[in-house]
Order: structure tokens, then C-alpha cells, then sequence
């Protein structure tokens, strides 16, 4: 593009500091973000390297990152907003119900439609490891151990009249069933279909958290 270098790792820019993750890559703000920078991302605990099927979608909605996070966090969305891929949602445990085994937990009972009447009935846990990151992890049924990383990030100032948030969600798939280590080498066309899945919900689940903050600056809604 015609920039004079002159050999030297920085040419009169200053880089940020990044950090790979393995599945998402991190840039670090500093001053710039307006608040104070951890050392490292928080990145919960995920399946061994080499054993899941990774997919990242990242979409972008009119709203606040608690929207996303107030979307994530309400399991009861689930069956009626997404109809056509989740059925019989049952909520096990809230921290507010005392239930689930750990008091920051929200458990879930749901069947995942596949494809017509075929459906793979999971048991699922969501919790929020920092502010703005909500984690998935299936841990009983098929594809336990799986793992659906949501992270929303605020790309407009804080108090900015039309708020952007963006949401880039990591899933982490993991089977036990045999020939799931061939499916692992073609993950490259495997991630389309992982990818389209999660743009559907999406697209739903950015309507909400759009709506909830429309209801929020209307004065019409609490919180
Ligand atoms: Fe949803």
C-alpha cells in the first residue's frame, strides 16, 4: 500500500497487545477501553486441545452488552423464541431457587431438534465467569462436555445514544460417539453448518436483546 517501513518491528505505530486463545484471538484496549485491563482474557475452561469441533459466529446488534448477557441468562427464551430448534425446556436450577449444586448456576433440561421428530435430549449448565461472558456447558447426554462460549463486547461508548454490542460466540463440540474423530478432520466443512446454526439463533436472540433495550431507554421497562 505504499508505507515507507524501515525494517524495524514498529513503523511509527504503536501495536496493541493480543492474545490467542487457540479459538478466539484477544486485543487489548488499555486506556483506550476506559477501564481497567486484566493481564489475560477470561477464557473458562474448554475441551483438550485437538478434541472439539470449533465454530465462532459473531453478529451485531443495536443494544448494550447486558442485553446479550440478560439473553443468555434466561434459559425460559429458549423453547418459545427458537421453537424450531429447541423442545421440552425444563429449568432444573436457579441460583435464586437454591437448587442447582452450585449457587452460580443455572441448570437446564432441553431437547435439541435435529432434523423432523429427531430430537437428542441434553442436560445444560449456564454461568457467567465476568461481566460480559456467559458460558454453555452440556453436561450430561450427547455431545457432553460441549461447550458455548458468548462473549459480548460494547463497540460504542458507554451512555452512547444508539449502543452497538458485539456478540462473538466460540462453540466447542465434543462426542463420545465413534467416527467423531473423523468428523474432527473435517471440522474446516463441518464450521459453516456450526456457524449458519448459531446465526439463526442469533437472529432471534438479537431481536430480544434490541427490544430490551428499546423497553429500557422507553422508560417503559425497570432494570
Ligand atoms: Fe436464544
Amino acid at each position: 500500500h505504499g508505507l515507507a517501513l524501515d525494517g524495524g518491528p514498529t513503523a511509527g505505530w504503536s501495536p496493541w497487545s493480543v492474545h490467542d486463545d487457540g479459538v478466539l484471538l484477544w486485543v487489548r484496549l488499555d486506556r483506550a477501553g476506559g477501564e481497567r485491563p486484566t493481564d489475560l482474557p477470561v477464557v473458562p475452561p474448554r475441551p483438550g486441545p485437538g478434541s472439539a469441533v470449533d465454530a465462532v459466529y459473531t453478529g451485531v446488534g443495536t443494544c448494550e452488552p447486558q442485553d446479550v448477557v440478560a439473553n443468555r441468562l434466561d434459559p425460559w427464551h429458549g423453547a418459545w423464541l427458537h421453537p424450531y430448534s429447541f423442545v421440552d425446556l425444563r429449568v432444573l436450577g436457579t441460583p435464586a431457587s437454591g437448587a442447582a449444586q452450585d449457587e452460580d448456576v443455572l441448570a437446564v433440561e432441553v431437547s435439541f431438534k435435529v432434523s423432523g421428530r429427531l430430537v437428542v435430549p441434553v442436560r445444560a449448565e449456564f454461568s457467567a465467569p465476568e461481566p460480559r461472558t456467559v458460558v454453555m456447558r452440556i453436561t450430561d447426554g450427547e455431545g457432553a462436555g460441549s461447550v458455548v462460549e458468548t462473549h459480548a463486547t460494547p463497540l460504542t461508548a458507554a451512555g452512547a445514544p444508539r449502543p452497538r454490542t458485539a456478540v462473538v460466540e466460540a462453540v466447542l463440540a465434543v462426542s463420545d460417539r465413534r467416527g467423531f474423530a473423523v468428523a474432527r478432520a473435517l471440522a474446516p466443512l463441518l464450521r459453516p453448518a456450526m456457524r449458519a446454526t448459531a446465526a439463526r439463533l442469533w437472529r432471534d436472540d438479537l431481536r430480544y436483546a434490541e427490544r430490551r433495550r428499546q423497553l429500557r431507554a422507553s422508560g417503559r421497562f425497570p432494570g
